[in-house]
């Protein structure tokens, strides 16, 4: 079969990785799209090298954009591959603009178009990927999920039973591959930094950084988490701006002392660095899971969560957005230390092949 999966963001890379390895083996044509939605190379080309992936066979080079520049010219420039291509599958992953555009393109055109992390919802739509999740699970021909919960979501939405299939968390494939490889980076030596000592921050959704007074807040918690214990702060591009700008208005949000703010990490630098923390703080979705299958305690600095396996099985405390609750919360964790539990069920290393044996069965006619 030729299928065509689709990259533009950073949570897209392992999540996109682990498949085409297993499309290729089998045998299919497994063509590689990059959108470009990210582009600097640590939001980007690193993390093909990292997780071997091959070169995209396009660069739609779309960049940065408000949302409808940036869905448009996804659109655009991927209708023209689809035409040209004529996939028998495309493949979308998770729920950033660039997977909406693609999955918008193929049911236009009528080419089928599979889901993989379908089902999770946050009931916000103040969130832009709550939009993104909705309609391309309204799209999509097969649904791939990681939890029984999205399941759930999806079946109450009315979406027919036979195209959900529960196949478990892709993101996991690429955590558990690439686990001991990432033991060579040299990130804590880099850092003076030694395992079970220090906390991992990232923050990146638009309602905690594009607020001055919020973004300042949340940096006043993270300051004083980080009185108690060090803190590495991954900066995602967005924030570093934010904070740029925070900072001309001679609003303070610099990490001082315990408070140490970097550029994004490599794929193999961040997992080290993660697998060896007390204690995770984050708003990013897949953090959330990493955290849950590494047994390290997180923190997620959001109101909602459409990951709440993570709670209910895993490592996650949501603490909403306010300071002083963050602090609590990320205290509390640390005196808790860390609490072991088995990962949810199917987030095993193994969903890529779980994935393509659908894709096969339906490529031969198997299921709807
Ligand atoms: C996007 C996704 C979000 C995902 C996040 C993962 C959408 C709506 N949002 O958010 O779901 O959690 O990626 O990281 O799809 N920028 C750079 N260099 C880059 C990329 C971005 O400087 O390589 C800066 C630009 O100023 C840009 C801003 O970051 O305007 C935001 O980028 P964008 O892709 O629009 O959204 P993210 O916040 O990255
Ligand atoms: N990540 C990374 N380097 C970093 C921060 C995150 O490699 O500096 C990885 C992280 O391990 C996870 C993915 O990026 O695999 C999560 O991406 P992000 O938080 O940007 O997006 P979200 O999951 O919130 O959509």
């Amino acid at each position: 079969m030729k299928v065509l999966s689709v990259v533009g963001a950073r949570p897209n890379f392992m999540k996109v990785a682990p498949l085409v390895k297993e499309l290729s083996r089998r045998g299919h044509q497994a063509l590689l799209i990059h959108t470009g939605q990210h582009y600097d190379e640590n939001m980007s080309k690193v993390f093909f090298q990292d997780l071997g992936m091959p070169r995209p066979d396009a660069y739609l080079g779309v960049g940065s954009g408000t949302h409808a520049e940036q869905t448009a010219r996804v659109m655009t420039a991927f209708e023209k591959i689809l035409e040209q291509e004529r996939p028998d599958l495309t493949v979308v992953v998770g729920d950033v603009n660039s997977t909406l555009a693609c999955a918008l393109d193929c049911a236009k055109l009528r080419l089928p178009v599979a889901h993989v992390e379908a089902g999770l919802r946050s009931r916000d739509r103040a969130m832009p990927e709550e939009i993104n999740r909705l309609v391309t699970d309204v799209l999509a021909d097969l649904l791939f999920t990681h939890s029984r919960e999205a399941d759930e979501n999806l079946k109450a939405e009315g979406i027919p039973p036979e195209k959900i299939h529960f196949v478990g968390n892709i993101m996991i494939d690429s955590l558990a591959a690439n686990l001991e490889k990432a033991r060579n980076s040299d990130i804590l030596d880099r850092l003076s930094l030694s395992p079970g000592s220090f906390g991992v921050v990232t923050l990146h959704r638009p309602s905690n950084v594009d607020d001055p007074a919020v973004l300042e807040g949340l940096m006043g918690a993270l300051r004083r988490v980080a009185a108690r214990l060090p803190l590495v702060f991954s900066c995602h591009p967005r924030t570093a701006k934010r904070l740029a700008e925070n900072k001309k208005r001679g609003i303070s949000t610099g990490g001082d002392g315990a408070l140490t703010i970097l550029p994004p990490l490599g794929y193999l630098d961040f997992l080290h660095l993660m697998s060896q923390s007390r204690l995770v703080l984050t708003d990013s979705g897949g953090l959330q899971e990493e955290t849950t299958w590494l047994g390290i305690p997180c923190v997620t600095i959001r109101k909602n969560t459409e990951r709440p396996v993570t709670i209910t099985e895993g490592t996650n405390r949501l603490a909403g957005t306010d300071p002083a609750r963050v602090e609590e919360l990320a205290l509390q964790a640390l005196e808790e230390g860390p609490a072991r539990k088995e990962p949810p069920p199917l987030w095993d290393g193994k969903t890529a092949g779980r994935i393509v044996d659908v894709i096969e069965a339906w490529g031969a006619g198997r299921i709807p």
